[in-house]
């Protein structure tokens, strides 16, 4: 987690690092701290809080100079205090640095330098880093080498970095040299923006936006030197090589929140247009099929497929779960949907015609990663379906597709959910014509797919009744999110965003599951969702529906429009289209989406930025 920027050129720094790490609080928010180059030290202002506080100081406390780094915290080692937040120092002040990730030796290492001399003030991880790089440049410079030579500072990283067991994203900078920051990575994203004379440093790409379009994302295990003359790039392994730099194509409205009041509420409003952008140019209407462009598989490879298991955390997780159900109906291939945390570290018999799919948004997920890297050690074809274009998984899987959905910024994901469902569907489709499904069947999907944008639009009207229906429950302390086949995993998903933004206990289950336990919650105080649109089995859903009213739950149905008969059993109803039941999930988790939104801001949550989360797990 946590966010990291950088600058070294001709600007003001610190105006840059501040406005990265606002576009960058949204991967954690404990604490923020800049660090400045000045004549006479590294001038560090740090706080405990949001990026907000840190401004104030800045403001307060000038810290003028243009080289700099900057640090927004998502807290692993050590509570959230000022000390304990980035930038840390090490020996007498000589090295400042920021860290994402977890030193997984840190104790060790700590207990070797305490030995040595060094003070530790922190009780991070990211502190011994700081004091064992202090500690290199000593001995390099006690054994002769030159202070105002730049690989005096880069051997000693790299000796520093050696030692090091667990995952990092860096950024440096040496009191003794004005024009030098050294970055480096191994498991956390970096990417280094490049400009005319001046060079920034980012853990995505959002700080970047209107400063540069030009980047180069770092790789795992590589080291780079930022000057203001230029910049070198190095390999553990392989040594110097040339900058792959690479056109950033986002613009500054993408991240802007316009008139909306938080960034989830913007995103829940943008997926009639993400999931256009998810379906552009990726339909074959004559031969009723799915095109994609970066499979990287010949036909004759899909058609060997006879497994599928897709792998992922949290909400990508739930998306996967409808991609089981899609796949199985479309493309009759049997499918698994594994959490990644479980799968790193699970060894299930995958047999050589497996096909793993990475399901992710941001592409840096720590499991997610690593569970796709461990298949890709098994020789399965492992593809990534992700948003974030660059980010490590989208760059390490064998393949993939892009959702195109933007910047998802709040940290409870909304479009990005949809977009993967879309996407999903598309590969269902396409994998399914190679097989057994017909041209008629597979026309008839691209139809309905085609019509889930308006349709969308047309569920947003619901908001305002979403609202009052939030105002009538957002007291409740816990909740029930149920439906079947299609709508099991949306009720999953609607009962995940209530919990992280509301902070209400929720749970989702098959509807029909809740008589094996669950309904023992069911009282005059606890509502449950109910998600029952039209399908093959609605009148079982009732069913499950009437076995809560007995017993005095209060019901909110999501029911398709003209459903007349529901009013007359359920509390409230929220109603949305009627479209094909494979396709329900991509509309009724629109007014899930909105209920925990209104709830959460009714009872002052900090919607984008709930408590104890972060967007990108970048930990394990
Ligand atoms: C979603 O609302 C969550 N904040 C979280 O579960 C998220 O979906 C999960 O961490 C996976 O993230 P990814 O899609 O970026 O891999
Ligand atoms: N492990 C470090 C800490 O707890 C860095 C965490 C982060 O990536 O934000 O301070």
């Amino acid at each position: 987690m946590c966010g990291i920027v950088g600058y070294i050129g001709q600007r003001d720094a610190a105006k840059f690092l501040v406005e990265g790490l606002h576009r960058l609080e949204y991967r954690g928010y404990d604490s923020a701290g800049v660090a400045v180059w000045q004549e006479d030290g590294i001038a560090v202002r740090k706080k405990a809080g949001r990026v907000d506080e840190l401004a104030k100081l800045v403001a307060n406390e000038p810290a003028d100079g243009s080289v700099g780094i900057g640090h927004t915290r998502w807290a692993t080692h050590g509570e959230t205090t000022d000390i304990n937040s980035h930038p840390h120092t090490g020996g007498n002040g000589e090295v400042v640095l920021v860290h994402n990730g977890v030193i997984e030796n840190y104790t060790a290492i700590r207990a070797q330098l305490q030995s040595l001399g060094y003070v530790f003030r922190t009780q991070t991880d990211t502190e011994i880093v700081a004091h064992l790089i202090a500690h290199h440049l000593e001995e390099q410079i006690r054994l002769g080498s030159d202070p105002s030579e730049v690989q005096t500072y880069v051997d000693a990283v790299q000796v520093s970095l050696k030692k090091l067991k667990g995952t990092y994203g860096l950024a440096i900078v040496f009191r003794d040299h004005d024009d030098l920051m050294i970055v480096a990575r191994s498991g956390s994203p970096l990417v280094i923006g490049v400009g005319e004379g001046e060079y920034f440093v980012a853990s995505d790409a959002s700080p970047l936006i209107g400063y540069t379009d030009e980047v180069v994302y770092l790789a795992d295990h590589e080291l780079a030197v930022l000057r203001k003359s230029g910049l070198e790039l190095s390999h553990r392994d392989t040594g110097i090589h040339t900058p792959d730099i690479q056109t950033l194509d986002q613009v500054s409205s993408d991240i802007d929140l316009g008139s909306f009041d938080h960034y989830m509420l913007k995103e829940i409003f943008e997926q009639p247009q993400s999931i256009e952008n998810a379906l552009r140019g990726r339909i074959n209407e004559d031969e009723a099929t799915a095109i994609f462009g970066g499979l990287n598989m010949d036909p004759q490879q899909l058609r060997r497929i006879d497994r599928i298991v897709l792998t992922a955390c949290g909400t990508s997780w739930h998306a996967g779960l409808v991609g089981e159900y899609l796949l199985e109906e479309f493309a009759r291939i049997p499918t698994e949907v594994e959490y990644a945390s479980e799968l790193r570290y699970r060894n299930p018999p995958l047999g050589t015609r497996t096909m793993v799919f990475a399901i992710t948004q941001s592409g840096e997920t720590a499991d997610t990663l690593a569970a796709m890297r461990e298949c890709q050690r098994k020789g399965h074809p492992t593809l990534a379906i992700c948003n974030v274009v660059g980010s490590t998984i989208a760059r390490e899987a064998d393949g993939g597709i892009y959702l195109h959905a933007g910047p998802e910024i709040g940290v409870a994901s909304t479009k990005a959910f949809t977009s993967q469902v879309t996407v999903l569907t598309l590969l269902s489709l396409f994998l399914g014509r190679m097989r057994h499904m017909s041209y008629p069947a597979g026309q008839r999907i691209i139809r309905q797919l085609l019509e889930i944008p308006s349709q969308i639009e047309k569920t947003l009207q619901c908001n305002d009744v979403v609202k009052e229906v939030a105002a009538k429950y957002a007291e409740a302390n816990n909740f029930l999110y149920l439906g079947r086949l299609y709508n099991f995993p949306a009720a999953l998903e609607g009962a995940l965003k209530l919990k992280e933004i509301s902070y209400i206990h929720a749970e989702g289950y098959p509807a029909a599951e809740m008589k094996h336990g669950p309904i023992a919650l069911v009282d005059e105080h606890t509502p449950s969702v109910f998600i029952v649109p039209r399908c093959g089995i609605y009148p079982k859903v009732l069913s499950n529906l009437a076995e809560v009213k007995a017993r005095r739950g209060p019901v909110i149905a999501i029911a398709c429009e003209g459903d007349e008969k529901i009013a007359e059993l359920a509390d409230d109803v929220i109603y949305v289209p009627d479209v094909e039941e494979c396709l329900q999930p991509l509309v009724t988790s629109i007014p899930l989406q909105l209920l925990a939104y209104h709830i959460a801001v009714l009872r002052g949550c900090d919607v984008d930025k709930p408590r104890n989360l972060a967007k990108s797990v970048t930990v394990e």
